[in-house]
């Protein structure tokens, strides 16, 4: 029997089922092939002009979040600092500053950029991929007016959307 050889002279790259040729990609809940429907992506700025010296709460990140992202939007003499809803200090608490790096917290791995290069603009952020399994803080130390915080995160979704059909056809005949 001859043998189909074709799959071996078309150049295919394996999906995310390993199949080659399948064409499946990753969704962005990280689904293999999936249509976006399995999680939610919450994001916002925090923007708000702050007075007071000091540790402020901008964002609370809940139990279950992934793909972590909080950013300062431009570069500023303030801080991010992270903490857990339980109290144990994850980043920059107590006043005092850490180094960037991999931190562990929330059952996570978060990664702290405090990019330090004079021309650079870019400002501090707070990456991980989750999932969280406590609900966490995002704080900012103010020290000068606050150019604001980019964050989000994505959430399972509570129940999965499932589209709607427009017929109403009784079961059964
Ligand atoms: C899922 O979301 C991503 C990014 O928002 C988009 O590029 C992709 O087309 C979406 N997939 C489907 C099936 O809607
Ligand atoms: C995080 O968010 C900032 C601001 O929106 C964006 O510039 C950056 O590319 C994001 N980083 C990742 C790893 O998604």
């Amino acid at each position: 029997a001859e043998v189909n050889r074709s799959i071996f002279t078309v150049p295919h790259s394996p999906g995310c089922d390993h199949y080659l040729g399948s064409g499946k990609v990753m969704d962005k809940c990280g689904v293999c092939g999936g249509d976006n429907a399995t999680c939610r992506r919450i994001s916002g700025v925090f923007k708000h002009s702050l007075t007071k010296v000091g540790y402020h709460k901008i964002v609370e990140i809940p139990e279950g979040a992934t793909k972590i992202n909080i950013t300062e939007m431009v570069k500023s003499r303030n801080y991010l600092a992270l903490r857990s809803r339980s109290g144990r200090s994850i980043i920059n608490g107590n006043w005092a500053i850490d180094r960037p790096g991999k931190y562990e917290g929330g059952g996570t791995m978060f990664t702290y950029r405090r990019p330090n290069e004079i021309r650079s603009t870019a400002g501090e952020s707070f990456l991980a991929t989750g999932p969280t399994n406590e609900i966490l803080d995002v704080y900012m130390i103010f020290q000068q007016p606050n150019p604001g915080v980019h964050y989000e995160y994505m959430l399972p979704s509570e129940k999965p959307v499932v589209p709607q059909q427009p017929s109403h056809r009784p079961e059964g005949r």
